[in-house]
């Protein structure tokens, strides 16, 4: 499928209807779009290549909008397998371009195509620029959007921003639905764990002149932009979209279920408006795990099983913990006939999960529904049906521990400029964490091994091994960054 995103950028990716799961995982009833781009100047680029299965599709869309001419340039923006797989078959057909990316990417590139030779490769970084005639590329590092290697490519003539896998969607572009839904349950599910880094890419956007976003998956962005980037802003800042309720419970017998849905309920009857309920035995995990990060306010209902809890509940509470699940008020519902311990569980499992309110009503059934179980959900949907307690927005210096104050400075913290210091120690807005998030660090380092010699990034998970190393981390220079996605010392934790 050809289209003109204008009159010299070419859409030239490809939809696949027959993909069953999305990144091994994801359920695509709507199938699934490999985006891919040219731009035709005195030299043409072609921004991204495709899934395997997809090659000889997207290699004939090439040559058409080419038609007899010959790309100069391959930027590789992102080397995840559903944009990347089609290098070498591109490469075997056009031998003489050259590719374009970042070094984390030709790595990652050489390890994918262990035996092929890139013939001729222009590696940049975070400001490289590079003139195809009167069009220029300017590159933007975007590490953890969402694989370390990731660049982005800003074209300032036509002001359109290729942003490789944000703003993307699950969904083959010839399906007709909405944007916001798919592409919220792709956000949340593939790139959630990385608000941090998308934080920093949103800082980075609002700096250019936007008319067109090109992602790797979805529609071409054109309009009203801002609705756009405003809810990425949301999901990333991993503050709740929607006021409501989502009820999440498995159930071996129907006793949990009936639990939950009288809870469900109760809390229409309270006037909640927004009230979602899941059987996560059932649904689409990443529904689920899509709705716990839309609403301000989960409850989670299972039974107690094997002296834990059902597995369907344990590996969906594992799905929102390494999404960074957080600013959340959260209940418990257990189901036990003779020894309950699902929600002592459930809550040991969000233990290192930041800021997390949990509920003081509680909600223990034995075996089945009766007056004593039904009276606690009624006092439960009271203070669920209350709502979820407001942000604070207090920001702690995790340099120095002073803490901003939003009501005393006038503003909140993500309004000051990007140019802000902390008043105490100098250090920029950067080292700010949620003063609620420093508390929980400090709690999650003190548990943390005390003799542990590791240090593990928590934004992507390298870890820091001070044997290996060779020097401990504390005698790393203030300079030092996670070789993988870059960020500073401040997002290390002892563990
Ligand atoms: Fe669409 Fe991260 O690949």
């Amino acid at each position: 499928m050809i289209n003109k995103v204008t009159d010299t950028i070419y859409y030239i990716g490809v939809n696949d209807h027959d993909i069953d799961l999305f990144e091994g995982q994801y359920i695509v009833p709507e199938g699934m779009a490999y985006n891919s781009y040219m731009i035709k100047d005195e030299k043409i680029a072609v921004f991204d290549t495709t899934d395997k299965k997809m090659t000889g599709q997207w290699l004939a869309n090439l040559e058409e909008a080419l038609a007899g001419d010959r790309p100069s340039y391959l930027v590789v923006q992102h080397m995840e397998p559903d944009h990347s797989a089609a290098i070498a078959a591109f490469l075997e057909k056009y031998p003489d371009t050259t590719v374009v990316s970042s070094s984390k990417a030709f790595k990652i590139m050489e390890q994918f195509f262990p035996d092929f030779d890139i013939p001729d490769r222009m590696e940049v970084q975070e400001g490289s620029t590079l003139d195809l005639g009167s069009h220029k590329l300017n590159f933007v590092q975007a590490p953890m959007v969402h694989w370390p290697e990731v660049i982005m490519t800003y074209e300032s003539t036509e002001k359109v921003l290729f942003s490789a896998d944000a703003f993307g969607k699950f969904g083959a572009l010839d399906s007709d639905e909405d944007w916001t839904c798919e592409a919220r349950r792709y956000y949340i599910g593939i790139v959630g764990k990385y608000g941090r880094q998308v934080q920093d890419l949103l800082a980075k956007a609002a700096k250019l002149d936007i008319e067109k976003i090109c992602s790797l998956h979805g529609p071409v962005l054109t309009e009203n932009l801002s609705y756009y980037i405003d809810l990425y802003d949301t999901w990333s800042s991993y503050r709740a979209e929607t006021e409501g309720v989502c009820i999440f419970y498995t159930s071996v017998y129907g006793n949990t279920k009936e639990a939950a849905l009288l809870l469900a309920d109760m809390l229409k009857e309270k006037g909640v408006e927004k009230v979602a309920v899941s059987d996560l035995a059932r649904c689409d995990w990443a529904e689920a795990v899509e709705d716990a990060f839309r609403y301000d306010r989960a409850v989670f209902a299972t039974t107690t099983y094997c002296g834990g809890i059902f597995p369907a509940m344990r590996q969906f509470i594992q799905h929102l913990t390494e999404r960074s699940f957080r600013k959340r008020k959260v209940a418990f519902i257990q189901n036990g006939s003779w020894a309950p311990v699902a929600t002592k569980i459930m809550k040991s499992m969000f233990e290192r999960s930041e800021e997390l309110d949990f509920a003081e009503n509680e909600v223990t059934i034995r075996s089945a529904l009766n007056e004593e179980s039904i009276a606690q959900i009624e006092a439960l949907a009271e203070e669920m049906a209350a709502g979820a307690k407001a942000d604070s927005g207090r920001m702690k210096c995790s340099v120095c521990g002073f803490v901003y104050d939003p009501e005393k400075e006038g503003k909140p913290f993500d309004k000051q400029s990007d140019s802000y210091k902390c008043p105490i120690c100098g250090m920029g807005k950067r080292v700010f964490v949620e003063e609620a998030a420093a508390k929980a660090a400090k709690q999650a380092a003190e548990v943390a091994a005390a003799d542990s010699d590791k240090y593990i990034c928590s934004v992507c998970g390298y870890v820091y091994d001070e044997a290996e190393a060779g020097k401990p981390f504390e005698e790393q220079p203030d300079s030092y960054r996670c070789p993988m996605c870059g960020l500073d010392k401040s997002a290390f934790k002892k563990g």
